[in-house]
């Protein structure tokens, strides 16, 4: 934990010797709202939310059921559009973009890992991982090498033939990791990823999820019960009245 602290000071404090460095953030949110209608009623869950997120950012969410941390990373990834509010990536607006742009973006850019993760039950776990590269056109043979690795990566080397509705909880999550982290994105959204683990596997996977910040300063928003996993990242945020605010 040590190190990884001193890491993020570190860091922090080359940024204020570069100012020039991060000064445009990798995806800033403003003036998000979002509510749904259930029965006639309708629910705010954000309302006014602003946050600036930078490249390499280790981000964990956290705070009781129910506060619209799902709704937010939805936002974030581009899977549902607010009722009003801009999401721009790179000083770019997202949701201007058509359909077809905004699926190309959003596959290019970013892995997620749901809060119910949507495994192909009846394909195996590298196929499963394929999966997105398919999806962005490469070939099974260009890919096999990356999803064999990421498999391995997560602990599941003996597993990597076995179709998923025969893994046990755990190992499917981790079959979930792997998918959204197969082709390297630049941001990782994640609801729960150890959230069926035991100790010693939210471990590995945390450890994981480090290495590749470390490795390509991959930025990574997670939504997360786990404390200790929360304490590792360099912010740490909850939602308060619909709005993000940073936990001290
Ligand atoms: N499609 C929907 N229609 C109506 N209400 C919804 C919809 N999706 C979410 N909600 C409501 O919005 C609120 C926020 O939901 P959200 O899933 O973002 O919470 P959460 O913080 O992720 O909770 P949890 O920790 O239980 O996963 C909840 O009260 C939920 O019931
Ligand atoms: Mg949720």
């Amino acid at each position: 934990m040590d190190n990884r602290r001193e890491k993020f000071n570190n860091q922090t404090q080359s940024n204020m010797e570069n100012p020039e460095k991060d000064s445009v953030p990798l995806l800033s949110l403003s003036g998000i709202n979002k509510s749904y209608r259930n029965n006639g009623a309708k629910i705010e869950v954000l309302t006014d939310l602003s946050v600036d997120i930078f490249s390499g950012d280790t981000i964990a969410i956290v705070g009781e059921s129910g506060i619209g941390k799902s709704t937010f990373l939805h936002i974030l990834g581009t899977l549902d559009q607010p009722d009003s509010g801009t999401l721009l990536y790179k000083e770019t607006d997202v949701f201007e973009f058509d359909k077809k742009n905004l699926a190309d973006f959003r596959n290019k850019t970013m892995g997620f890992v749901f809060q119910f993760h949507y495994l192909l039950s009846e394909f195996s776990a590298l196929e499963n991982v394929l999966m997105p590269g398919l999806i962005k056109g490469l070939k099974s043979k260009e890919i096999r090498q990356s999803a064999e690795a990421i498999l391995v990566r997560v602990g599941l080397k003996e597993r990597i033939k076995h179709r998923v509705r025969d893994l046990s909880g755990g190992e499917q999550q981790r079959v979930a990791l792997a998918r959204a982290l197969v082709l390297n994105p630049a941001i990782l959204l994640a609801d729960e990823p150890t959230g069926n683990l035991d100790k010693k596997n939210s471990k590995q996977v945390h450890d994981l999820l480090f290495e590749l910040n470390d490795e390509y300063n991959m930025t990574i928003i997670t939504v997360t019960h786990n404390m200790q996993l929360a304490e590792y990242m360099n912010r740490q945020m909850t939602l308060v009245e619909g709005k993000l605010v940073e936990i001290e």
